[in-house]
């Protein structure tokens, strides 16, 4: 018989709740964003968030086991993020969680948000779920090199099983995707500016050239440097402040191409490079790359370009949060006898490895 896990997913500003069967295969995967809500503040404002998921939660829970095929009984596990996140807004998708594992009375299970990303990639794919029968041409096996890069987080981990994790690099100021956000409000682009970046970089080769943090010898990284530096390239081209912008809309444009294709080049080089130099040194078998950021077409492109290993990188869809792959990682822990009570609480700054 599979297991159908419930996946809810409400650590930051996306109302996401799926069915899962047997950690790999997706009967449903409905995200409510709420963009839109946050953009006009030029980033997510917390409290907006939490209320916003409170508005939410119900109706894409319907959908979500509506367009399963299943009812709420045929669900055999409910599973919940309980950080790392905006507390606000893990709150009340643990309670949700928490009502359903009750009136149903069936196990909860709760997930670190950043362990759900790395598990996008066991979805639909031949990655080893513990089904009888895993494609091993899509499955390297353990170890696998991860790079979680997200809105919060910027991580290199290393895999060395399910649920076995060691944090080997991360960090040290900006996330990538905050980076990537903050250069966006600087170029005047919209929010979240990582895919608004990729869209208007699409096919520039840029003239510019912004630096790169290697942070020596390390599995580090730094990426407010390389805002500072495009901050000050702006500045010195006319573009910023856009108050005192004297140039046109075509030559601003042009600019903003240009600037945004080197600030993307420079954190998909050092990324890249990272994540290559981790696998070989820990002789990986394979990589994957999770979180948002990983939704960004010239970092999958140039990471696929550059391994020698086979590279595991989910849909853009589940790069960025869902329910999906809260359920997916869940599967696992329960096959492993994880357990969560009641009192589970949220944990805003949980880490992981
Ligand atoms: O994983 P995620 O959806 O939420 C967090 O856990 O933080 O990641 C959101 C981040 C945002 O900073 C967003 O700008 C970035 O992922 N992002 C991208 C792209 N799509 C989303 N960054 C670069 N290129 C993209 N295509
Ligand atoms: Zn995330």
């Amino acid at each position: 018989m599979p297991i159908n896990i419930l996946g809810i997913e409400t650590s930051c500003d996306e109302t996401a709740i799926a069915v899962v069967s047997d950690g790999k295969r997706m009967l449903s995967n409905i995200i409510a964003s709420q963009v839109d809500l946050h953009s006009q503040y030029g980033g997510v404002v917390p409290e907006v968030a939490s209320r916003q998921h409170v508005r939410d939660l119900v109706p894409v829970l319907e959908q979500a086991v509506d367009s399963s095929g299943l009812k709420m009984k045929d669900l055999d596990v409910i599973s919940v993020t309980y950080g790392p996140g905006l507390a606000g807004s893990l709150i009340t998708g643990l309670n949700a969680a928490k009502a359903i594992s009750f009136s149903l009375g069936i196990p909860l299970i709760g997930v670190n948000h950043l362990e759900g990303h790395i598990y996008a990639s066991w979805l639909n794919t031949g990655l080893n779920t513990g089904l009888d029968n895993p494609d091993p041409s899509q499955d390297p096996g353990f170890p696998l090199a991860c790079l979680i890069a997200s809105g919060g987080h910027t991580d290199l981990l290393l895999m060395e099983g399910h649920g076995d994790y060691r944090l080997l690099g991360r960090t040290r100021d900006d996330a990538a995707g905050e980076a990537f956000d903050k250069a966006a409000r600087i170029l005047g682009l919209g929010f979240p500016g990582g895919p608004e970046i990729q869209r208007v970089s699409h096919g520039v080769t840029s003239t510019e050239r912004l630096p790169r943090a290697w942070m020596g010898d390390t599995l580090d990284f730094s990426f407010s440097g390389i805002k500072t530096a495009l901050l000050h390239m702006a500045q010195a081209k006319g573009i910023y402040p856009p108050d005192r912008n004297e140039l046109g809309p075509e030559e601003t444009a042009e600019i903003v191409r240009n600037l945004a294709g080197a600030f993307q080049e420079s954190l998909v080089d050092v990324m890249s490079a990272k994540l290559m130099k981790m696998a070989k040194k820990y002789r990986a078998k394979g990589l994957i790359l999770a979180g948002g950021v990983a939704a960004n077409a010239r970092l999958r492109e140039e990471i696929t370009r550059l391994s020698p290993l086979p590279v595991i990188i989910p849909p853009p869809v589940l790069c960025t949060d869902n329910g999906a792959m809260i359920a997916a990682c869940a599967y696992h822990q329960f096959k492993r006898g994880e357990q969560f009570g009641l009192e589970l609480d949220i944990d805003p700054g949980l880490p992981l490895g």
